[in-house]
């Protein structure tokens, strides 16, 4: 029973310490008996070294081991200690051993380990290739360092949202870099590190890759503002800018070529062309946009057509004409059909014995006599 005379605690058995703060080690403690003398030790057992004692107390007379005296202190009456400017070669366990005599000496210790750590420093993050990696092709690895690493654990943001590993890019076992394996355009994004220790965390400064990508998308436009397709009609005299664009790393070269049946002739290099047509001769033309990246060696082109309507007939020739949508024509013909038949049936209606007569009519006259003959003989007979 005399050893639940006293109780130590302590609030908690593991801390994270700062280096450079202070640090207090709470204890609690309490006992039953009435004691005539209290006696509060406290040591230090660091990994890899004897224990050393830091301080002593009996009842309110404090002594503070020489090498600790303004750093290390105990308040009476409780036994918490107080720790300045902690320095890394104070982590270990610290062991506080409460005694107290009454009739007999009662002991009670308590552990609580301090590790001590300085903030971390900010991240750093270096791409390897610096000068880019080609998409489907190249890889890029993004590799993080810090100053210190101890107890450090490395993390990856894409966009600040923590990354996982995925067919395409994975981790070392450390988490200190990260292989993007082939890349994708889509793998153009603010990637940074983050680190993090017991006490601290940090971030690096977003760190882009160049990837090189594309041509993709190609499109035209012209200066009138609407979207290029298949075919354009241009009004004689008119001129038109058209503007040629494709997503692609580095910008892509263009260029606007005219292919005949048997060459291409290069017209214009640059994304913007312009057309005028005077020469009434030419009234449909196919111009090509080609759009090419030299890193990447892809290209891509389009091509439409532009129509001139130089006479006010043909103007209307083919507004008329382009305004003729599928069903519209086959409506047209649907009801002239109709009406056709409606007509031969009216006429069929009217004049029925028509066709009867013509039929008659329609025999061999030979024959036709033949019987009007026979028939004729026959009454001539009776
Ligand atoms: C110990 O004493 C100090 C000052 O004497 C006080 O600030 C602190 O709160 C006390 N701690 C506990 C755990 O009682
Ligand atoms: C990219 O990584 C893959 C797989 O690790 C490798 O086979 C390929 O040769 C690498 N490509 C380049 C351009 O280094
Ligand atoms: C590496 O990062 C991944 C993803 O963030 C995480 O799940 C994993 O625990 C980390 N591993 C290490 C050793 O830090
Ligand atoms: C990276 O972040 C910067 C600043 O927030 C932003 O301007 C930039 O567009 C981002 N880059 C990418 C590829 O998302
Ligand atoms: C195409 O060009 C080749 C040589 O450049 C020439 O021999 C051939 O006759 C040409 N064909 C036509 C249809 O112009
Ligand atoms: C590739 O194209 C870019 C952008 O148009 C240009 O600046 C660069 O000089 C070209 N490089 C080569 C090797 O042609």
């Amino acid at each position: 029973g005399t050893c639940s005379a006293l109780t130590v605690k302590v609030p908690s058995k593991s801390i994270h310490a700062v280096e450079g703060k202070a640090l207090v080690l709470p204890v609690e403690y309490n006992f039953s008996t009435k004691a005539q003398e209290i006696q509060i030790t406290w040591i230090c057992q660091r990994p890899d070294s004897h224990s050393s004692l830091l301080v002593t107390a009996k009842n309110d007379h404090v002594v503070v081991e020489m090498q600790y005296e303004g750093r290390i202190s105990l308040d009476r009456p409780n036994a918490s200690l107080f720790i300045r400017q902690l320095e890394l070669s104070d982590e270990g366990d610290y062991i506080v051993k409460i005694s107290i005599k009454a009739d007999t000496i009662i002991s009670a210790n308590q552990t609580i380990h301090v590790s001590v750590d300085a903030p971390v420093s900010k991240p750093v993050v270096h791409s390897i290739p610096v000068t880019g990696a080609v998409e489907f092709e190249g890889n890029v690895t993004l590799t993080c360092s810090v100053k210190n690493e101890k107890r450090v654990i490395f993390q990856w943001l894409k966009r600040d949202r923590i990354l996982q590993a995925s067919p395409r890019r994975a981790f070392s076992p450390d988490n200190k870099t990260l292989f993007i394996r082939p890349v994708r355009k889509e793998d153009i994004s603010n990637y940074s590190c983050l680190v993090k220790n017991p006490v601290s965390q940090s971030v690096s400064e977003p760190i882009t890759p160049i990837i090189y990508y594309g041509p993709y998308s190609l499109a035209v436009s012209s200066d009138k503002g609407q979207k290029v397709d298949k075919v354009v009609t241009v009004d004689i005299g008119e001129v038109i800018l058209f503007h040629c664009s494709a997503d692609s790393n580095p910008p892509n070269t263009y260029s606007w070529v005219q292919k005949f049946k048997n060459r291409t002739e290069v017209l214009k290099l640059g994304p913007e062309f312009e057309v005028k047509f005077e020469k009434e001769a030419l009234r449909k033309a196919d111009y090509t946009c080609c759009a090419y990246n030299n890193i990447t060696g892809k290209h891509e082109e389009t091509q439409f057509t532009i129509i001139v309507l130089s006479e006010a007939g043909q103007e209307k020739l083919a507004q008329k004409g382009s305004s003729l949508s599928p069903l519209a024509v086959i409506t047209a013909v649907s009801l002239f059909l109709i009406l056709c038949m409606f007509l031969l049936f009216l006429k069929k209606r009217c004049n029925p014995h028509t066709v009867i007569k013509q039929q008659l009519y329609s025999r061999p006259p030979t024959e036709y006599m033949k019987t009007r003959s026979i028939s004729g003989n026959k009454t001539m007979f009776s």
